[in-house]
């Protein structure tokens, strides 16, 4: 057996916990940098939790200007602001933007050079100043993980920095903070999460020789990351619909913002793979929402991979309440990839490629890009080469799942 887990110091979780902010920022500074955007600054519920800190005796800088995809120019906004203040500890609070933002500032902050210094794996050279995230969606997980996802102007594809100094010190998982969310971004983020847990489940595991957390941050599916992805997949999958069509039922917000922390903790040392590979070149098109572009690639890369993780896939679909009966694991796995599906287009998220504004023409870039995050695509128990990647794309543009699943592809079951 073997496992490997990486996460912050401290993790704080439920109604509430929101307002122990201020006491967790106190033990790290006395100058907080509080990153955020402007919709979340003006909310009163905000206001409250950033009184929190002040309260506890730290001078407060705020900076409002993350955007939505974090262009290039927010994060260097962000910078100057810290730098301006003396910033001692990093505050990030909002989506899975806001943290990213926060996390990255205080890396440019502790190390200086530019974010291109730091793409890829391992290449941040030592501990940040701390970051203490809040999140206010319940998907990205990005309060607990080693990575932090940019724009970059010089480059048609978002960008990962990936090392385990980017884990936040602290990370507050309040789910009254996700009661606003709207249906949409609460599907979108949602469906992010179970997609961040049910990749970290169904990833190859490696030989979990010496060297191989000291070489990679994301060391494909183990023991620890299981525990974690398995509690992820039935809680979101308990709770999704009820917490998109009914907003105010805490209940099913807490159900989901457990999955999305516990989905964060799998995907931050197990990785992620082919949902999220194809959807940098498909954001980069389309400029969908993340979660939105990963939750369409699911069900089309569960076929893809079907005969290759045929229990784990049964699996999945037994924690989500997807499976009937005592059916054998070849059944099973089916009856997941048909329910997970349901399941996807209940919440609004679109069924095919060609339904978000992608071209035929755009596929072959699309597979080439996508085959380009070696980081992910080296994740997936099924080897993807060129041909298979074509495929794939191919079979999410047209909606043709069950050409994934022919018995004559060369991949299947053989490899
Ligand atoms: N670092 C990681 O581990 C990781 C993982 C997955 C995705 N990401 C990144 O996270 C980003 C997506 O994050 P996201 O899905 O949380 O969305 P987001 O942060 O982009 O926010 C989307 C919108 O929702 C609004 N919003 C946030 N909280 C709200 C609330 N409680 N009520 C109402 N509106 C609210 C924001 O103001 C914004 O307008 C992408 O940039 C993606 O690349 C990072
Ligand atoms: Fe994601």
């Amino acid at each position: 057996m073997f496992g490997a887990l990486r996460s912050p110091r401290n993790i704080l979780f439920g109604r509430g916990q929101r307002l122990a902010l201020g006491g967790y920022v106190a033990k790290l500074g006395a100058r907080a940098l509080v990153v955020t955007d402007a919709r979340m600054a003006a909310d009163a519920q905000f206001a409250a939790v950033i009184d929190t800190i002040r309260a506890a005796g730290v001078a407060v800088t705020l900076y409002d200007g993350v955007e939505a995809e974090l262009p290039a120019e927010c994060i260097e906004a962000g910078v100057v602001a810290g730098r301006a203040a003396s910033a001692d500890v990093i505050v990030g609070i909002g989506g899975g933007s806001c943290i990213d933002a926060a996390k990255v500032i205080a890396l440019l902050l502790t190390h200086g050079g530019a974010m291109s210094d730091y793409y890829g794996e391992f290449k941040i050279p030592g501990p940040l100043l701390p970051v203490v995230a809040v999140p206010t969606t319940a998907g990205t997980g990005s309060e607990v993980t080693p990575v932090a996802v940019v724009a970059d102007p010089d480059r048609a594809v978002k960008v990962g920095i990936a090392s385990p100094y980017l884990i936040p010190d602290t990370a507050i998982c309040d789910p009254e903070l996700t009661l606003t969310c709207p249906p949409g971004l609460t599907a979108a983020s949602g469906a992010d999460a179970l997609v961040h847990a049910i990749e970290a489940f169904t990833n190859a595991p490696r030989d979990g020789d010496a060297a191989i957390t000291l070489e990679h941050v994301f060391v494909g599916k183990n023991a620890l990351t299981d525990q974690h992805a398995r509690t992820a997949i039935a809680s979101i999958g308990q709770s999704l619909v009820r917490a998109v069509d009914q907003g105010d039922d805490l209940v099913a917000r807490t159900d989901v913002m457990l999955g999305s922390m516990l989905a964060g903790l799998a995907f931050g040392s197990a990785g992620t793979s082919i949902c999220h590979a194809v959807q940098y070149p498909v954001g980069a098109l389309t400029h969908t929402a993340h979660g939105l572009g990963v939750a369409l690639m699911l069900p089309y890369a569960l076929q893809f991979n079907r005969h290759h993780v045929t229990a784990e896939i049964a699996t999945v679909g037994r924690l989500m309440s997807l499976v009937t009966g005592n059916s054998d694991d070849e059944a099973a796995a089916d009856a997941t990839i048909e329910g997970i599906t349901k399941l996807l287009g209940a919440v609004g998220i679109p069924a095919t490629l060609a339904e978000i504004g992608i071209a035929a023409k755009d596929l072959p870039w699309i597979a080439e890009q996508a085959l380009g995050a070696n980081r992910l695509i080296k994740n997936n128990p099924r080897p993807v080469d060129r041909a298979g990647m074509d495929q794939l794309v191919a079979a999410a543009f047209s909606g043709d799942r069950q050409s994934l699943s022919s018995p004559n592809q060369p991949d299947a079951r053989a490899s």
